[in-house]
């Protein structure tokens, strides 16, 4: 576990926070603002322990390494001052009180990890806090570069929390211990898959890439989305569960239709009917929801990550939001990730009664596939041998 936020004396000390603020904005609008709210208890205990200046620090965006207008970080500042009650001075690193810097990706230095761009953003403060889980499987100077130039390190509210429930759900899993993973492919979940088989009691597919394992099963499978490269995987993923024992369940039912969009005519089939034609399955039928429910229903902790549908549709949201509120009525550790499952749990109004909601992309992937993360390792090593 890296050294806590809590752990380092803030009083009368210049502390710099990288955190992600890397939000929708369309026209300088702030679409969903999650990732900012997330880091507010962070900067809000900073200023309750009396530190001298709060200096905020994201990428926006990827304008690669020069400055651009449309991935300025300005409409935070506006936003972030109202959030938080007080003003925000932006991109001034010199000013006490609480300063947003512009988008740290207008350098090229930041996605470089270059040492002389990280010793800069190093010398603005006395303390560097972490608080940008999202973006920590990147080894960039303001999220791992910079730990080598600090006198004090250490994670945020946020960034503790997600390596918490995170490394709970790997580590020591209250059981039965179920894994729903959905979405469009298995390669972007098949490292996850990899890393979850050995450890959980029941593994939940949904979502298109249910249709590459029933491909390489032999089913007909129609129009629906396969990635053709990734048949061997899927009967390796299913061999490796076999030998394990453990609960691999794919769809048995669905809902199809011969194309993605709204108003169209459903259908739903056994996944075994060939009359699939050349329909595409567009999300999980009814039987398989009963199917998921009570299976999750029996679980103590569960991780989501991925829809089980086109849920941006209603016709295709059944699944999800039921898998959705399935996993809130679980009396035990949930830990969600991954956009549309957020998003989803939004829509069924089921927010509050997930333990854990990632702000993590690809780094709640990552981290859930075994990988360690660049800006959680950097803040676990000992820094003493890098500074100065
Ligand atoms: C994210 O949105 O996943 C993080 O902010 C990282 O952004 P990136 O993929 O552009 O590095």
């Amino acid at each position: 576990m890296p050294r806590s936020v809590k752990d380092i004396d803030l009083r009368g000390k210049r502390v710099l926070i990288r955190v992600d603020f890397n939000v929708p904005i369309k026209n300088g609008v702030i679409g969903d603002d999650t990732r900012i709210r997330s880091s507010l208890p962070t900067i809000q205990y900073a200023l309750e322990q009396g530190a001298k200046s709060v200096i905020l620090a994201s990428h926006l965006g990827r304008p690669k390494g020069k400055p651009n207008p449309e991935y300025s970080l300005q409409p935070i500042a506006s936003h972030l001052s109202t959030l938080l009650n007080r003003p925000v001075t932006f991109d001034d690193p010199k000013a006490d009180g609480v300063v947003l810097l512009e988008n740290l990706r207008f350098n090229p230095g930041e996605e470089k990890n270059d040492p002389e761009f990280a010793a800069r953003l190093a010398a603005m403060a006395d303390v560097y806090i972490n608080d940008a889980f999202g973006s920590a499987h990147r080894a960039h100077a303001s999220t791992e570069g910079i730990v080598r130039h600090v006198k004090e390190a250490g994670a945020g509210l946020l960034m503790a929390a997600e390596v918490e429930y995170l490394g709970r759900v790997l580590a020591a899993p209250d059981r039965p211990f179920v894994a729903i993973l959905g979405g469009a492919k298995v390669s972007d979940k098949l490292e996850v898959i990899q890393n979850l088989v050995p450890r959980v009691d029941a593994l939940l597919i949904g979502g298109a890439m249910a249709y590459t394992f029933f491909k390489a099963r032999g089913l007909n499978v129609g129009k629906s989305l396969v990635e053709d490269d990734l048949l061997d995987a899927a009967r390796e993923v299913e061999e490796m569960a076999r030998t394990r024992n453990l609960r691999f369940e794919l769809p048995v039912d669905h809902v199809v239709a011969a194309k993605l969009e709204a108003g169209i005519p459903t259908m739903t089939l056994a996944v075994e009917d060939r009359t699939i034609g050349d329909r595409m399955g567009l999300d999980i039928g009814p039987k398989t929801i009963e199917r998921y429910r009570s299976i999750i229903a029996t679980a103590q902790t569960v991780t989501w990550n991925g829809p089980m549908g086109v849920f941006e549709i209603d016709a295709f949201a059944a699944g999800t939001i039921e898998v959705a509120k399935a996993v809130a009525a679980v009396d035990g550790v949930t830990v969600i990730g991954g956009g549309d499952s957020i998003a989803a749990v939004a829509k069924a109004g089921v927010t509050d009664r997930i333990t854990h909601i990632s702000t993590g992309g690809g780094a709640s992937l990552e981290f859930l596939g075994g990988r360690k993360l660049p800006g959680v390792e950097a803040l676990t090593r000992d820094n003493q041998q890098f500074s100065a």
